[in-house]
């Protein structure tokens, strides 16, 4: 018989790279193996990203370079899986053989089962109770140093330009157990930091089912993770600054292996944007909670998320962001365009009014402002002593490591024959808008 392998692209959040990773869990208790070589791959699958429309533009242009492979191997299947696979669903299937949403991996070996010629099988059914808390992730990463664990599925939010809640479903959390126990099993093997994820952590909520009474928080289960050894790190993503508790904070300063950095996407300075977009925060919560942090853990970095041009946004709105932005100083920030999704409240209720140019030229501003933010708050951290996770050699140097401080801001310095998976402390002598360049710390000894 044929050998089974599977080759799979990853695309959008970090999410889906878990999911890839229980997908091919999956996939390998039928048999398949992984491959990185798509020529040799009888199955192809892309775990998709429907966030923005330029997104989805790009997997098209990579369905069609999969069928490529069918010219010469008409018998190699090909499925798109993920948020992608959720919005379009039977659009899909023109193109490919397989379409499987975030909530349908268990029945992929059925599915496979099922693909004949001009016989093309899809299951985009989502679930109010799938977390696949049973299933062990194969982990694809290279070095075996981080590992990511999802704690929850879906959104329960609906935020007026997002389209995660109609792909990924209602939220649920998933037994904390069964987190402490996969965070436990990577911890044995090896790895040394683990970053829950969810699309909202601080809306993490379990309720043992047998009881019905004992229930556990996020800052309870963030405790559970930190507890395992101090010698793990725990990072977590993505908090929303409406539900960022107090407590959530107060675990993190209690535990220095929980990293001293908050994923805060605020998406707009603009309270009337905000109230459009639906985020049910203005922009004083906003800034009361970065204060609350930085009063609890002044050193911890700060992230965020920032969209340019949504439907109505004034000059003075933009203004209001890059105000905001200043204040804040974030160490670093995802910023995009507004992009309009099909089925969104926005796309019903809002207009896409704002020109291209006007976006653009908006984000452009955003982009060089955060250039500076993130220089400036690199040049903080000049002549502080931090502790890094070595990741491997820099890309640039390979006499150089590379690696993250706690606060997530990348470091690079010479190496002494460390590898991936130490811990070394090193001192900040100079930085540019994206590193620490470090010196060693030489011993008295
Ligand atoms: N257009 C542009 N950016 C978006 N994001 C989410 N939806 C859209 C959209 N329709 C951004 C938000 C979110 C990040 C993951 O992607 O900033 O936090
Ligand atoms: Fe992740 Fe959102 Fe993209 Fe889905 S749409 S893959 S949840 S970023």
């Amino acid at each position: 018989m044929m050998e089974k392998k599977v080759y799979i692209e990853t695309y959008g959040c970090q999410m889906n790279v878990n999911d890839s990773e229980v997908v091919l869990s999956i996939l390998q208790d039928e048999g398949y193996s992984l491959t990185e070589n798509i020529e040799e791959a009888t199955l192809i699958l892309a775990n998709t990203c429907s966030i923005r429309d330029n997104a989805e533009q790009r997997i098209w242009g990579r369905i069609d370079q999969f069928r490529l492979q069918k010219r010469t191997r008409p018998e190699v299947i090909i499925g798109i899986l993920g948020c992608m696979a959720e919005r379009l669903k039977e659009k899909l299937l023109t193109k490919v053989d397989l379409v499987a949403g975030p909530d349908s991996y268990r029945s992929l070996p059925s599915l496979l089962r099922a693909i004949a010629p001009e016989r093309p099988q899809i299951n985009v059914l989502l679930s109010h109770e799938e977390t696949y808390a049973d299933i062990k992730p194969v982990r694809m990463d290279k070095n075996g140093v981080s590992a990511f664990i999802s704690i929850m599925r879906g959104c329960n939010n609906v935020c007026s330009y997002c389209v995660v809640p109609y792909t990924r479903g209602a939220e649920r959390s998933r037994d904390p157990f069964t987190i402490v126990n996969e965070a436990k099993d990577l911890w044995s093997r090896g790895y040394k930091e683990v970053t829950l994820l969810g699309q909202n952590v601080d809306s993490y909520h379990w309720i043992d089912k047998e009881t019905g009474k004992h229930s556990t928080n996020f800052a309870q289960l963030l405790e559970m993770v930190a507890k395992i050894s101090p010698d793990l790190r725990v990072r977590f993503s993505t908090s929303h600054p409406k539900d960022i508790s107090d407590e959530v904070i107060y675990t993190m300063a209690m535990y220095g292996n929980i990293c001293r950095h908050i994923h805060l996407p605020v998406q707009s300075g603009s309270s009337i944007m905000l109230e459009k977009m639906r985020r049910k925060y203005n922009r004083e919560w906003y800034l009361e909670r970065v204060a609350k942090i930085r009063s609890v853990i002044p050193d911890c970095g700060i992230t965020t998320d920032v969209i340019a041009g949504f439907s109505g946004e004034t000059e003075q709105d933009h203004q209001d962001t890059l105000t905001l932005m200043e204040k804040v100083v974030f160490d670093s920030a995802f910023m995009f365009a507004y992009s309009e999704r099909p089925g969104t409240l926005a796309s019903k209720k809002y207009p896409d009014d704002i020109p291209y140019e006007v976006k653009t030229k908006r984000l452009n501003e955003i982009i060089e402002l955060q250039g500076k933010m993130s220089l400036k708050s690199n040049e903080k951290e000049i002549g502080k002593t931090v502790k890094v996770l070595v990741e491997g050699p820099s890309k640039k140097n390979p006499a150089e490591l590379c690696g993250r401080a706690s606060n997530n801001k990348m470091c690079v310095f010479p190496s002494k024959g460390e590898k991936a998976g130490d811990y070394c402390e090193v001192e900040v002598v100079s930085v540019t808008s994206a590193t620490l360049i470090c010196k060693r710390i030489e011993s008295y000894i």
